[in-house]
């Protein structure tokens, strides 16, 4: 018996009679038996297929090269791209790659496992192909087990110091490869200790075993990489980009690491950030760490994912110019154009830190000339940290519809590589696993892992689909047996479809108000703290008073506001036309300011905190009218964190309005009770 669940890849007996003619021969057409990951793709639909039909189809591997052109003969399959048609009533998999062969696999076999009719799906033929090139997830695990920011258990990837690898990792990989993740970087950004040695003889034999596994299923393997190793673990006095000692030292070691894991793909760098070691140090740009490093391991096909994360944490509260929003633009913006082709920088969404509302990061648009990856955070930081039920999806579709102005391009164009025409570019998401039986210890967090694959995989998703298809395969499998329809099954998805859809507006009524956002407990970020940011020297103010709430960020503030292309600019700095769900992001207003609802920004936040508490509790009814519809021990683990959520909800609630029930001394107008 495994320890941990096998989530949507729990192949499930079906039991209703089916006619599984057109899957008793699959042919893959592209690809040879010499290809492992098609290798892997055929054992996969062997297994799932035997488990959920009890048939044994014979898979018939091609020619590698032969193929790779669509119906109509104009079109050459990229890649990682597949079709998949039905020749003779036979299934055809076909792809210029074994990766692409998988995604193929993996295709048929949801197919199956949501009960959909083969002929259906595929009797027109389908093409498929990837929205991003590049589909990451970002772990931030440490080397002793613990994650940080980590809310569902220990490392899978290392313990005391040793990385392990078991039946789990290649689970994992066959997992996330399902919704086609093709990059994983397994360590934290914040790369100390024994991770710095990870680049080392201690380490390169677990890391190429490990490697291999990945790429058997399309998967990279990317580590986050100590920028000061030349002094960590190389005994040299700098690690000054431009110094010729320091740049013959990466030249050996890079040598020395692209032979033992011969799979790498690459670096993830945090530089210049939060205490992390950088080329500011030197006097160097961001630029110069960068290509310094990219243009070693570009011999090797490597890539350096270098963050946008570098702001000065130790900002002068007196200082009204100075943002903490404002850092990511002012030190990339500037070098655009200047970073090698195969530097990515990587953004997060927001120009804060994955608060529950941000306004999109100016770089987005700000920058014409550059690769540029979006990062998400599917971990829960201040979103719940898996405690809460928080789907983020609708929140990365808001991200990537957000149109830029800069050639009127959205966030999706510009990671996708469509504006730029790049190859090195895409989504990657801080990941919510951890060694947790289910993996992400909220269950219905499993949502955003598999959601987040899926709309990297393909921006056009919605995220109702997504949810629904998700628990479709999750809860299905869960409850051990098919015909999902004659089992309440629309009953199951819908209901867990519309929780999962309400969740992260419930979670941002009760949280910090109007786009402000950080009003958590400082160091653990979870529980309500209005003022425990306010007063500490990180720059994160709200600067609550009797009078006003909110930053001015418009040109007679910090200025912000100017970072943005002149369409976004008009409209954020105008508190008529800012979205109101930012409005004390841009704005510092007086409480009694009357929002578009007609209501004053006080009396929003009283209503709002109270019915997120109140959709909270009602989140956990819905869930609880699935009993004895889905496998118990995923409903009594759930329903115990809709239990606290319905009571952490109302600490938030009590917390957040007798704060500024005191501050103002306004009345609630419906006279509810404030502490
Ligand atoms: C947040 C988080 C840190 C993390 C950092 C980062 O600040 O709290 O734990 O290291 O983001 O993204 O680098």
């Amino acid at each position: 018996m495994k320890n941990y669940s096998d989530l949507w890849l729990g192949y499930k007996k079906k039991t209703h009679n089916r006619d599984c003619k057109n899957l008793n021969k699959i042919s893959f057409t592209g690809v040879d038996e010499t290809d492992a990951v098609a290798v892997n793709a055929s054992e996969e639909l062997k297994t799932g297929l035997k488990t959920m039909l009890d048939i044994e189809p014979e898979i018939v591997f091609g020619t590698p090269g032969v193929t790779g052109t669509v119906s109509n003969g104009s079109e050459i399959l990229d890649n990682e791209e597949y079709r998949i048609s039905l020749s003779d009533g036979e299934i055809v998999v076909e792809a210029k790659s074994g990766t692409g062969i998988l995604y193929g696999a993996f295709d048929i076999l949801r197919t199956v496992a949501v009960e959909k009719d083969v002929i259906e799906a595929y009797g027109k033929g389908i093409v498929v192909r990837p929205s991003n090139p590049l589909r990451m997830l970002n772990h931030w695990d440490k080397m002793n087990g613990d994650i940080e920011r980590g809310y569902s258990g220990e490392s899978f990837f290392f313990a005391d110091n040793e990385i392990v690898i078991n039946e789990r990792t290649r689970d994992y990989a066959r997992l996330i490869a399902s919704v086609g993740i093709n990059a994983v970087v397994i360590n934290n950004v914040n790369v100390k200790d024994a991770a710095s040695y990870m680049i080392t003889d201690r380490y390169y034999d677990k890391l190429a075993e490990l490697g291999e596994i990945f790429a058997g299923y399309g998967i990279r393997l990317f580590l986050s990489l100590n920028y000061a190793s030349t002094i960590e673990i190389g005994g040299l006095d700098s690690a000054d980009p431009l110094d010729e000692k320091v740049i013959a030292w990466w030249r050996t070691k890079m040598a020395e690491v692209f032979d033992r894991i011969p799979t790498l793909g690459g670096f993830l760098v945090k530089a210049d950030s939060e205490g992390r070691p950088g080329p500011f140090t030197y006097g160097r740009t961001q630029a110069d760490g960068a290509n310094m490093l990219a243009d070693i391991v570009k011999e090797y096909g490597g890539i350096i994912v270098w963050r946008c994360f570098v702001y000065n944490c130790k900002q002068d509260w007196r200082d009204e110019k100075t943002d903490r929003a404002k850092s990511g633009y002012d030190y990339f913006h500037s070098l655009d154009g200047k970073f090698e082709e195969n530097v990515i920088l990587q953004i997060k969404n927001g120009p804060m830190d994955f608060q529950v509302r941000e306004p999109i990061s100016p770089l987005f648009g700000g920058m014409e000339n550059t690769n540029q990856m979006l990062e998400v955070q599917i971990a829960q930081e201040y979103t719940g940290q898996q405690r809460h039920v928080c789907f983020l999806i609708p929140w990365f579709k808001e991200i990537l519809a957000f149109n830029t102005h800069m050639k009127e391009a959205s966030v999706a164009d510009i990671v996708s590589g469509r504006v730029m025409g790049n190859k090195n570019a895409g989504m990657t998401a801080v990941c919510n696993t951890g060694d947790d039986y289910n993996w992400t210890g909220h269950d219905l967090a499993g949502a955003n892992l598999y959601g987040f694959g899926k709309l990297a995989f393909d921006t056009s998703l919605s995220a109702t689909d997504i949810a629904a298809n998700w628990a479709r395969l999750y809860l299905s499998q869960a409850i051990g047996e098919s015909s999902f329809a004659k089992r309440n099954g629309e009953k199951i998805v819908n209901t867990v479809k519309e929780i999962l859809m309400k969740s992260w507006p419930v979670y941002e009524k009760y949280n910090a108000p109007l786009g402000i956002g950080w009003m958590v407990v400082p160091g653990i970020h979870y529980g309500p703290d209005v003022d425990g940011y306010e007063y500490s020297p990180w720059g994160t103010y709200h600067k609550a008073d009797l009078h006003a709430i909110g930053r001015d960020r418009t040109d007679n503030g910090t200025g912000y506001v100017s970072q943005y292309r002149e369409e976004n600019k008009k409209m954020y700095e105008n508190v008529e036309t800012c979205p109101e769900e930012l409005l004390l992001f841009f704005h510092r207003l007086p409480y009694n300011y009357v929002l578009k609802n007609g209501k004053t920004v006080i009396q929003h936040i009283y209503d709002t905190h109270f019915e997120g508490a109140e959709e909270a509790a009602k989140l956990m009814e819905e869930w609880k009218s699935l009993e004895g519809l889905i496998s118990k021990d995923v409903y009594e683990r759930t329903l115990e964190r809709f239990t606290h959520q319905a009571e952490h909800s109302k600490e938030w609630r009590d917390v957040i309005n007798s704060y500024f029930f005191r501050k103002t001394g306004i009345k609630d107008l419906q006279g509810r009770e404030i502490y």
